[in-house]
């Protein structure tokens, strides 16, 4: 970021309700640093307990023992539910927008109840009791809300797994948390194409023994294979329950969920939230970060298969009795306008997207936005990388006609909820800047040598300094892996992984990941599962793969590859193709290379590591940048990298 840009800045809007602005968040933002537990008991109020906590927060970064609420026993799916039947039964809870602009569903609280209730009678009659594991994957329908929920009611640990995810993928994140029931559909249906669920899920499950059953929603037509004692259709199941079932008094450091991620090395982990923090910080945030306000529709574009959708269309905005929007569909699904075409449906008055997603709608033209009537919005969010100023400020002025504040957020799987952010009539937003902690969060950067860098004007890694009450708890099954990614890098702080700077004004800039982990269109992705994918390939003997930039997805993957001496083709585009079809088939279509590379070797040092600095610098075009090739097994090795790279460009 030049210092030009990081001086461009829009002064905050008036906002009903937030007459305190800057003064305001300041003198909050102390109070929680000064006395975190006075404050979050505080906040943790807006919460039903059925049963008092009797310590606020527990722990820090150096033990890694960290507690929320300790002792205090609540239901989630009670708070995002039972406790507003009593003054919005009747209010929609979900609209739910299908792939077909012409099909949407309103969804109100007391129906909500009935769904969930009933789905967890179900999932109780299958033999599912608290702790027990589920895994979902499902596509945006109602019933992927409905079994959340069912989930939470009971206390069952829901393991979400996006429908984009190959029957690999499923696979591995079933078997690592062992579930034992497993909820599809027979097909899903996004942008006008169908995705074989079920076919996906039983390549998925043979042969699992943890798995009792597969319960399939009926979102197509289409007849599937039932697997006799294993496989049953939803629909019937749910009509044999009744539609009450009582919440199950959790404790606030129950699981609610895993989610699995990519990190530098292995395999995807599985990051576990739990249920008192979580539900404190992810309602309390969705609430200020988005301004929102009573009588709101709010509309998050995400997939409840990343983070963003389990805290920001489900528990965060059904906590505060929101209307919270679930589309099925894509962002040009049936044409680039159907963003702007589900806000003046809805009168959507909060949006919140991807980067990814305004750069690809911004290379579309504007006149796609202005078909549509946005005056009932207020507030928009991004959310997934860093947004670059050109794409801020089409959002700004062309979606948002100046009007409308531009929420920044940074956040990542691990920390639950929103951690570093503008707020609407707070603070002045700069474009490309995440720009202030929220309350209770202090950011600290240090540098490669780990030491604490203080003041304005600074850059380096982003770590926390103290327990927030979303934070993750532990990766699922393996709590050493879980101190060893965050814990031990800096000592007494948790590393995000990010790099960071913070300007003369204190504002924070994230420059992008400074580990092996690629943002690509906002999904993350570890180099090393990917070269694990395409090393499965006959065709490659090794390969490595780097990040570079790329106009929509932020980032694009490259793959440099070498041949298998006996490899049966040596036809770069057949080399290309087995390549992306292999990543496809073992991770997803969002894994695969943008680039496949042949090239003879790869830069390694003499102990065989590869120096990936120089695979990016080339794959960005920076030949003359390098840096230091002495130290490499084979200086030549370069010289042959670079002729590769020219002749495919
Ligand atoms: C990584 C986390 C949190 C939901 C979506 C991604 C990057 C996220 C921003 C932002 C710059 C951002 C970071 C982070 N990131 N939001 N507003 N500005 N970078 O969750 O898959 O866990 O990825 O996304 O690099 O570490 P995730």
């Amino acid at each position: 970021m030049t210092a030009h840009e990081e001086k461009t800045v829009y002064p905050a809007k008036a906002e009903p309700g937030q007459s305190g602005g800057m003064a305001e968040y300041q003198a909050e933002y102390e109070a929680s640093q000064a006395d975190p537990a006075a404050f979050w008991d505080k906040i943790a109020q807006r919460l039903d307990w059925f049963h008092p906590y009797n310590s606020v927060c527990q722990g820090d970064f150096h033990s890694v023992a960290v507690n929320w609420f300790a002792n205090g026993k609540l239901n989630v799916a009670h708070n995002c539910i039972d406790r507003h039947l009593k003054d919005r039964a009747d209010q929609t809870a979900i609209i739910w927008e299908a792939d077909d602009p012409a099909d949407n569903r309103h969804i109100s609280y007391a129906e909500l109840h009935r769904e969930v209730c009933r789905l967890a009678n179900t999932l109780t009659a299958s033999g599912v009791r608290r702790g027990d594991r589920v895994c979902i994957y499902l596509p945006m329908i109602p019933e992927l809300a409905f079994t959340m929920l069912a989930c939470a009611r009971i206390g069952a640990i829901h393991s979400i797994v996006f429908a984009g995810f190959s029957a690999d993928s499923l696979r591995d994140r079933i078997l690592d948390c062992q579930a034992k029931v497993v909820v599809t559909a027979n097909e899903g249906l996004r942008g006008g194409r169908v995705i074989a669920l079920k076919q996906i899920t039983d390549k998925a499950v043979e042969g699992i023994a943890s798995v009792e059953k597969v319960m399939v929603v009926r979102r197509t037509e289409v007849e599937v294979e039932m697997k006799p004692g294993r496989d049953v259709w939803l629909h019937e199941e749910l009509a044999k329950e009744r539609a009450y079932c009582p919440a199950t008094w959790m404790d606030a450091e129950d699981p609610l969920f895993i989610l699995y991620t990519s990190g530098s090395t292995g395999k995807p982990k599985g990051v576990l939230h739990t249920t008192g923090g979580y539900l404190t910080y992810t309602s309390f945030t969705h609430e200020r970060v988005f301004g929102y306000r009573e009588g709101d529709i709010y509309f998050c574009a995400a997939d409840i298969g990343w983070v963003t959708g389990h805290s920001y269309i489900i528990y965060g905005p059904l906590a505060n009795g929101a209307t919270t929007i679930m589309f099925e569909s894509t962002p040009l699904y049936p044409d680039p306008g159907r963003y702007w075409e589900v806000i003046e449906r809805h009168k959507v008055s909060i949006f919140y997207t991807a980067p990814t997603a305004i750069r690809a709608l911004a290379a579309e033209g504007s006149s796609w936005v202005e078909k549509s009537d946005r005056s009932s919005l207020r507030v928009l969010g991004t959310v997934g990388e860093p947004i670059n100023p050109e794409a801020w400020e089409w959002y700004y002025r062309e979606v948002g006609k100046e009007r409308c504040t531009i929420v920044d957020t940074w956040w990542q799987t691990e920390t639950g909820g929103i951690m570093i952010t503008p707020q609407p009539g707070v603070n002045d937003l700069k474009p490309g800047s995440a720009t202030l902690p929220f309350y209770g969060i202090q950011p600290v950067i240090v540098n490669e040598k780990g030491e604490v860098q203080e003041g304005n004007g600074v850059s380096g890694h982003l770590c926390i300094g103290r327990p927030w009450p979303s934070m993750a708890r532990t990766i699922w099954g393996d709590h050493e892996r879980y101190l060893q990614t965050y814990f031990s890098t800096y000592k007494g702080y948790y590393f995000t992984g990010d790099g960071c700077r913070r300007d003369d004004d204190g504002y924070y800039w994230i420059t992008g990941r400074v580990d092996d982990v690629l943002n690509v269109s906002g999904h993350r992705l570890g180099t090393a599962e990917i070269e694990a994918s395409i090393n499965g390939s006959e065709l490659i003997s090794e390969s490595a793969v780097v990040g570079y930039p790329h106009k929509i997805k932020g980032t694009g993957i490259f793959a440099y590859v070498v041949l298998n001496r006996d490899a049966e083709s040596t036809d770069p585009d057949v080399v290309e193709f087995s390549v992306r079809e292999q990543v496809s088939r073992d991770i997803g279509k969002i894994a695969r290379p943008d680039v496949v590379l042949l090239v003879k070797g790869l830069p390694k040092t003499r102990s065989g590591k590869i120096m990936r600095r120089i695979l990016r610098k080339i794959a960005e075009h920076e030949y003359k940048k390098l840096g230091n090739t002495s130290t490499l097994a084979d200086p030549s090795v370069v010289e042959g990298l670079i002729e590769a790279h020219q002749a495919f460009v």
